[in-house]
């Protein structure tokens, strides 16, 4: 399944699970915003393929919604982030008045959506929801808890359906989890946050 030596990848989910579990979120997501419009935001690269899933969705529910992106990204060192989050690109569409849905494809230390709802709040939206696909709750750094949550999982390394290593295995329609056979590897773990 990969071509890197000294990684080797087990699925946690499957695309049958996941389509499952996207569908009940959706139903939650829907009731709570059914006859308004939401605008979803997305956090790039990681989360376009949930939004592109979850935004058809919605259409099916009759929930009219509008999309922008943003990106966020923290420079690290070896296995962990520093921590320092900027802003690299933000909305184009003006949300004052508007009712928001920020997702993120997994939410880690927790210091993306915690920075990411504070500098969306300062738009004066008139509601801020945030979705995560993925959740590692044991790597907290900062308390944060999303409003509509996929899975949790444990402090595990996971790829594919917009998630990435190093770049790669965002294509996967599964969802897998990274087994290091080489430590050397988990270096390049955390080398950006896309
Ligand atoms: P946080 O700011 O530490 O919560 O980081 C969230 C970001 O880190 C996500 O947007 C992902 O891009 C990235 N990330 C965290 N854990 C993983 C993982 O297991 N696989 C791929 N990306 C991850
Ligand atoms: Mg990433």
């Amino acid at each position: 399944m990969t071509n890197e030596p000294d990684i080797a990848l087990e699925e946690i989910f499957s695309e049958k699970q996941i389509e499952t579990r996207i569908q009940e979120l959706v139903n939650e997501i829907v009731s709570r915003f059914h006859g308004q419009e939401l605008t979803v935001a997305g956090l790039l690269k990681g989360s376009f393929v949930f939004l592109a899933d979850m935004i058809r969705h919605f259409h099916r529910r009759d929930l009219r919604v509008l999309v922008d992106f943003m990106t966020v990204s923290s420079y690290g060192t070896e296995t962990e982030s520093s921590g320092k989050i900027t802003l690299t690109r933000d909305l184009t569409m003006d949300i004052a008045g508007k009712h928001v849905l920020l997702v993120d494809d997994i939410l880690d230390t927790g210091r993306t959506m915690e920075l990411t709802v504070r500098h969306l709040s300062g738009y004066k939206p008139a509601s801020i929801a945030t979705c995560v696909l993925l959740d590692k709750p044991s790597r907290r750094a900062v308390p944060f808890k999303a409003d509509f949550t996929g899975f949790e999982i444990p402090d595990q390394f996971v790829v594919g359906y917009g998630l990435d290593y190093a770049h790669r295995y965002r294509e996967f329609p599964n969802i897998c989890k990274i087994v290091f056979t080489n430590r050397t590897h988990e270096k390049k773990m955390v080398s950006g946050n896309d």
